[in-house]
């Protein structure tokens, strides 16, 4: 919506500075300081040509500006090198208070992408084990962007791209066959599957005949034994009952789950097109593609022995995205120990010759990084996502138990908070950097956390509950303290940092949006009297709550984050 005034300020430009109406629009910015009001144009950059000091330039473009009387618009300053505008305020309140209600949980959408398909390819948890923080990461990143690249008008198709295929199945098999008896697979069969893959692996360091064991029956799967092929189902649905259990409690949800074996039969043609492009070449037995142009080691398409290899499934995968489910953007979400992987999947689709190689990107992903002690590494560093998100659960039951016993839907309400905490520690940095882990942060229900956001739309919720005849949103009377212009401000720039979120695929613009827009709610909040106010001003203020709460809601819900009722 702030585009309305920019739009509005870039054609008294247009003979001042040597550029575009679009490319005014995209360089103007928000003023620091709400005092200097809703728009600003940098001039620096135009200090050379114009053979002038920018606080010059900005200066006598503000004089010049504030001459002309522009519609709507109360002041023009300057500041250094900035050319600030500030709007009347009733105009710039009746933009956003027409939107939110035209609008309402349709603010910050486009069509941006309309007639465009998205696959993405997110959460894609290795059957057998269960999901690690890695996970937590690849899942909540991946619907994140899911949601925000919906909001932009693209249809969107959501992969689960399950680990059900390599040689751990056969292993599996033999430890299943040696040992299940021991473990209950009735009562718990997920940790049990893992049991059982967790001593093969530690047995098979001891007795190398296991190994071969294993590699033997994985052979016998893929030749298409009836009874493996009955027992690897078995094995995926354990784990896909335990994934799902996880992924209804963080609210995901996928289009499609084509697992690594769902390109079993996809890989020959797909070894095809290399080889007839001429790109195949043997190496030591094995078959390469070799990357040298890129500075790439080469791309290891078949082993020596004739197995196929995580390369080759996901270039048939790619294929298939393309081809048949008309992705026209393929979207990967994984650790960033996948780079290179990656880098060197879409090399050799560039290599074949497809254009749509340059549509294809990889979202890696930093790592965990745990503050305390209090979350014990499992065996092999491994932290569960289950074991997170139980905790944060847990933990917030607690909190409530002491400061909130009366309060009614407890079990929902610590879900809700719990899994909003997690979600927003791990979304609201850079998802390239690592995220710190440390509870006493992420449950911090005064500091820069998910709880502190919800809570301040559960007090826009209340105070709605009560006073929703007070809400009306045309001929309001002008809302003009500071912590309302910067609270109207923030609202009008949703849909800007929506797009950004979007075109950078980084979530962490809108968690932070969220996270800004909650102090500075309270701010509000605070500073101004909502009830005791007259009665066009307390609607007019009651009006600006609704306008949060559409917007936070908004911005919460692109993250798969709720706001409880009560808290
Ligand atoms: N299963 C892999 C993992 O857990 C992620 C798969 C990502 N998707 C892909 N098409 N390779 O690391």
């Amino acid at each position: 919506m702030i585009d309305v005034l920019k739009k509005k300020i870039a054609p008294h430009f247009s003979n001042l500075l040597p550029l575009s109406e679009l490319d005014l629009v995209n360089l103007m910015e928000a003023p620091k300081d709400i005092k200097f009001g809703q728009v600003s144009m940098p001039v620096f950059r135009f200090s050379k040509q114009l053979k002038k000091a920018p606080p010059m330039i900005a200066k006598e473009f503000a004089q010049l500006l504030s001459d002309k009387n522009i519609e709507d618009v109360a002041e023009v300053t300057s500041v250094a090198g900035f050319v600030n505008f500030r709007f009347e305020d009733q105009f710039v309140q009746e933009l956003l208070f027409s939107n939110v209600q035209k609008l309402g949980s349709k603010m910050g959408d486009s069509h941006h992408g309309e007639g465009q398909t998205i696959v993405i390819d997110f959460s894609s948890p290795n059957v057998a084990k269960p999901m690690s923080v890695g996970h937590l990461r690849a899942t909540m990143i991946g619907q994140a962007i899911y949601n925000i690249c919906q909001s932009q008008g693209y249809k969107m198709v959501g992969v689960n791209h399950l680990g059900d295929w390599g040689v751990q199945f056969g292993r599996l098999a033999v430890a299943y066959e040696m040992w299940s008896s021991e473990y209950d697979f009735d009562t718990q069969p997920m940790k049990s599957l893992f049991a059982i893959y967790v001593r093969f692996h530690e047995e098979m360091e001891k007795n190398p005949d296991l190994e071969s064991q294993g590699s033997l029956t994985f052979k016998k799967l893929e030749e298409g034994d009836e009874s493996l092929k009955k027992l690897w189902q078995k094995f995926i649905d354990i784990s896909l009952n335990e994934y799902n259990q996880v992924y209804d409690i963080l609210g995901i949800q996928h289009d499609a789950t084509l697992g690594e074996s769902f390109y079993n039969d996809k890989m020959k043609s797909a070894e095809k097109l290399l080889e007839d492009k001429g790109i195949l070449e043997e190496s030591e037995g094995a078959m390469i593609v070799r990357l040298d142009e890129f500075d790439m080691p080469p791309c290891l398409i078949r082993k020596s022995d004739g197995a196929s290899l995580y390369a080759t499934r996901d270039l048939a995968c790619a294929l298939y995205r393309h081809n048949e489910q008309k992705g026209d953007k393929l979207v990967y979400v994984t650790g960033m120990d996948q780079n290179l992987h990656f880098s060197q999947l879409f090399k050799v689709i560039e290599k074949l010759g497809y254009e749509w190689a340059k549509n294809c990107k990889h979202i890696g992903f930093g790592m965990y990084k745990f503050a305390d002690g209090k979350m014990s590494t499992r065996k092999g560093n491994v932290i569960f996502l289950r074991d997170i998100v139980d905790k944060a659960i847990a933990m917030c039951e607690k909190i409530i138990e002491e400061k909130n016993p009366n309060l009614v839907n407890k079990k929902e309400v610590a879900k809700q908070v719990g899994v909003g905490a997690v979600i927003f520690n791990d979304l609201s940095g850079d998802s390239n950097k690592d995220v710190k882990f440390d509870w006493d942060k992420v449950l911090d229900f005064e500091g820069d956390s998910g709880p502190y956001i919800q809570y301040s739309g559960v007090r826009c919720k209340s105070l709605i509950d009560k006073y929703s005849s007070d809400i009306k949103f045309d001929s309001c009377v002008e809302l003009s303290s500071n912590e309302e212009r910067a609270l109207i401000r923030h609202l009008l720039l949703f849909s800007d940092v929506v797009r950004t979120s979007f075109e950078n695929y980084k979530p962490h613009y809108v968690a932070n949006y969220a996270l800004d827009l909650a102090k500075l709610f309270n701010n509000f909040y605070h500073k101004c009297q909502i009830l005791k106010a007259e009665d066009s001003l307390k609607s007019a203020r009651m009006t600006l709550v609704y306008s949060s709460l559409t917007i936070l809601t908004k911005a919460l819900s692109l993250l798969n984050i709720e706001i409880p009722e009560r808290m």
